[in-house]
């Protein structure tokens, strides 16, 4: 059984071509968490990213790879794929047999939760850093340090030193994840920057509203409140700022934000608010910055006709110096704004997938 293990990463070294390095810092990461509900139910769910890019998911009753996107499939043969599934499965195995053993001998009480991140960040000029950290029922449990090959452990507790004594007594499987994390894992982030290359430069336009939040109650001195709802871009990096009489408005109390978060489909959303005073005269507006709209900003002004309605006006201006001038007013697809808000809340589908009858177990 230990042979394979060690040929399989040999052979994967011989893909290792000079593809290109990605324009920017990119991560291949994996995540895995397997749910211990008692000693005989276990369910485990897996996913692969790329940057934020879903790239395959593992159904783990067999450990399937999905790929799940186009060319998910490149910088490995399928009989490596296979390899990969098969190998995946059995260190799980073995990973389920050990928590469960610890678990009883430790009288540790379920469900326990463990979840692995493993993966690597390739620079642009061609360095690469590696990780795998595993943590249990939120906390840190054990990681794996590429470089000594050695599990190691910020925690004091028995059971994880176990764990870690165990793991460690394994040399197949450092030798293996090692391999798999400075070579494999490098070469599958430079294979898919070259065949993903469409994907990872996809860019989808921030569509913006802005509206005054109700009037305080009368009486209060409370300023008014104006919301910039921005939805719907891609990629992550956004700016947003306020707009007074066509002046910046500069960070303090009056100003805050929800910070980016993401949507179901794969592009992100962001509110800023601006406490105003009520009446003061002036004008403001929201100014959205983002990639895909090709050095152009988006103005979107504040319509005090309609102070408490969600007035809605969404303009691209003709440049940026002149957006407090110029903005010219269109509609825009209301369909993916209002899915976009209604799906942040919902898992992918894949997720809620349960697993039963793991043979190990
Ligand atoms: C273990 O947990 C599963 C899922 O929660 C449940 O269906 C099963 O009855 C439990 N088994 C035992 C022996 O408690
Ligand atoms: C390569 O770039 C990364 C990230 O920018 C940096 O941390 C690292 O030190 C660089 N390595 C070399 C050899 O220049
Ligand atoms: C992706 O790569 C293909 C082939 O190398 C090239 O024709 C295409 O223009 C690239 N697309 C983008 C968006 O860079
Ligand atoms: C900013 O937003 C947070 C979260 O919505 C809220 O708790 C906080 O009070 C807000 N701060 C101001 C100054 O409005």
């Amino acid at each position: 059984m230990l042979l394979p293990l060690l040929l399989l990463p040999l052979a994967w070294g011989a893909l290792a071509a000079s593809p290109p390095v990605p324009p920017e810092s990119l991560t291949l990461r994996v995540l895995q968490t397997i749910i211990f509900h008692n000693a005989s139910s276990t369910d485990m769910e897996g996913t692969a990213l790329l940057g934020d890019l879903e790239t395959h998911s593992l159904a783990c009753s067999t450990c399937k790879i999905c790929f799940l996107q186009p060319w998910a499939r490149q910088g490995l043969t399928p009989k490596e794929w296979q390899d990969l599934e098969e190998l995946i499965y059995r260190y799980l195995s073995d990973f389920i047999r050990l928590v469960k053993a610890l678990a009883a001998e430790e009288g540790e009480g379920y469900p326990i939760v463990t979840q692995f991140s493993i993966g690597c960040e390739l620079h642009p000029n061609g360095s690469s850093r590696r990780f795998c950290d595993a943590g249990m029922n939120g906390e840190d449990f054990v990681s794996f340090d590429t470089d000594s090959g050695k599990w190691v452990t910020r925690q004091g507790n028995k059971l994880t030193l176990k764990a870690r004594e165990i793991l460690n007594y394994n040399k197949v499987v450092a030798i293996t994840l090692q391999f798999l994390l400075r070579t494999t894992c490098v070469n599958q982030i430079k294979s898919f920057v070259q065949h993903g290359n469409e994907s990872l430069a996809r860019q989808e336009r921030p569509v913006a509203v802005v509206f005054a939040r109700a009037p305080p109650p009368a009486g209060t001195p409370a300023p008014v409140l104006l919301v910039c709802r921005v939805t719907g871009f891609y990629p992550r990096p956004v700016r947003v700022a306020w707009l007074q009489d066509g002046e910046e408005v500069v960070p303090g109390w009056w100003l805050n934000s929800s910070g980016i978060l993401p949507n179901a489909d794969l592009t992100y959303q962001l509110r800023s608010s601006l406490g105003v005073e009520p009446g003061a005269g002036h004008s403001y507006a929201c100014r959205v910055q983002h990639s895909s709209l090709g050095g152009q900003s988006l103005l979107i002004p504040w319509e005090q006709s309609r102070p408490w309605g969600p007035g809605l006006a969404v303009g691209i201006t003709l440049g940026v110096v002149a957006v407090a001038a110029v903005a010219v007013v269109l509609w825009r697809s209301r369909r993916r704004l209002k899915s976009s808000f209604l799906a942040t809340e919902q898992l992918p589908a894949h997720l809620s997938a349960h697993v039963q009858g793991f043979p190990y177990i």
